[in-house]
């Protein structure tokens, strides 16, 4: 080719999202692996902090100007990396995004060598002047409604005067099973196993269903079923609200919908966290395109432990294969990633040394 006719500015550049959501994939690959030693090993703080030394010490090698907008609920005490934190190194002129992530969603199951957990990262490039592009909800727990887009689409675009959380849920059955062409006896919707879930748990075993309950790790459940093939067709109930928001993320690249509202404990709790909001905010419904506004939203997330999305990691011989899942709203591009980590050479920048260490 005449170098004369290479444009000036390559469209890395002008799109900025195509070649930094590869850095994202490399950092939840790197907390997956990072916390694979502390599978089963009962101890889910030191899986997490695995986790998050991995992601911040990766971002640290990366031009990325990220900002933490919705990051673990405070109400683990967990080490967990926090809305306001910064990632990336922050080199002027770097592009700048607004993160959202669960360095491990499923702790719990790591530590008790269960099923279902992954490591999680939802992204949208920052417009100067124009605010946050994720939403940041300030409660710990939020009721969720997520499905695909053949329902998405039945249902027409949602918007928040069509709230389908309130209404009874063998209505939203009936038109899911009208939507997929199912008998509602042939759905199958997922459910976080909670005492407070219990009133969801009902209904759908009235409406005849099938339920699937999960101890842990509801983001993969909420994006399920807009995946094909997951076998999943809704997932319903009370779970985290940072899970909510990486739910929102993928859904916009899936072209499926999660309905939220904040959900809280108790009187006490609604205060602290929501004191300052008017109650229209409090109550209101949330739809995916309010939870993550513009065009940008990239999500990836990289399988721990077998889940609905991705295989868990597997360590075989000297090698550790990773599954990633990597997606962007602009291009509606969904890649599946498999990664084969030589584990007598693969390294890890970790924050907490400063440097590259061996798994
Ligand atoms: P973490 O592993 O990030 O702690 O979250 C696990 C999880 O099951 C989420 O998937 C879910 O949204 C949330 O916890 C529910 O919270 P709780 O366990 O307090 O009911």
């Amino acid at each position: 080719m005449n170098k004369e006719s290479i444009p000036e500015s390559p469209d890395t550049e002008r799109d900025p999202e195509r070649s930094i959501e590869f850095e994202f994939v490399r950092a939840t690959e790197n907390a997956a692996l990072n916390a694979i030693h502390w599978v089963g090993r009962g101890d889910k703080e030191q899986a997490d902090a695995a986790a998050c030394d991995a992601i911040r010490g990766t971002f640290d090698q990366v031009n990325l100007c990220g900002e933490v907008v919705s990051g673990e609920g405070e109400k683990d005490d967990a080490p967990g990396i926090f809305q306001g934190e910064r990632l990336g190194n922050w080199k002027p002129g770097s592009t700048c995004f607004d993160i959202a992530l669960d360095p491990i969603d499923g702790t719990r199951n790591v530590a008790r060598g269960m099923a279902n957990s992954i490591s999680v990262i939802g992204a949208a490039q920052a417009v100067e002047g124009e605010g946050m592009r994720m939403l940041a909800l300030p409660s710990y727990y939020s009721h969720k409604l997520a499905y695909g887009r053949q329902v998405a689409q039945a249902m027409g675009k949602f918007s928040t005067s069509e709230n389908w959380l309130d209404r009874p849920l063998a209505e939203t059955l009936n038109f899911v099973g009208g939507a997929l062409d199912k008998r509602v006896r042939d759905l199958v919707v997922l459910i976080l196993d909670r005492d407070r879930n219990e009133a969801f748990v009902n209904q759908v075993r009235e409406a005849g269903a099938t339920l699937r309950m999960i101890s842990d790790g509801d983001i993969a459940a909420a994006v399920a079923p807009a995946l094909p093939d997951s076998g999943v067709d809704l997932y319903v109930g009370i779970g985290g609200t940072p899970e909510g928001i990486l739910a929102a993320t993928a859904l916009r690249a899936l072209g499926g919908e999660i309905q939220m509202r904040m959900w809280f404990r108790s009187v006490t709790e609604r205060q602290k966290l929501g004191g300052g909001l008017p109650d229209a905010q409090l109550t209101k419904v949330y739809c995916t395109q309010e939870i993550v506004p513009g065009d940008s939203a990239i999500f990836c997330a990289t399988g721990i432990s077998d889940s609905p999305l991705v295989p868990g990691v597997k360590l075989l011989g000297k090698t550790a294969i990773t599954h990633s899942l990597l997606m962007r709203a602009k291009s509606r591009t969904v890649r599946y990633i498999r990664a084969v980590h030589d584990l007598e050479n693969k390294t890890i920048h970790l924050r907490s040394g400063q440097r590259d260490c061996l798994i």
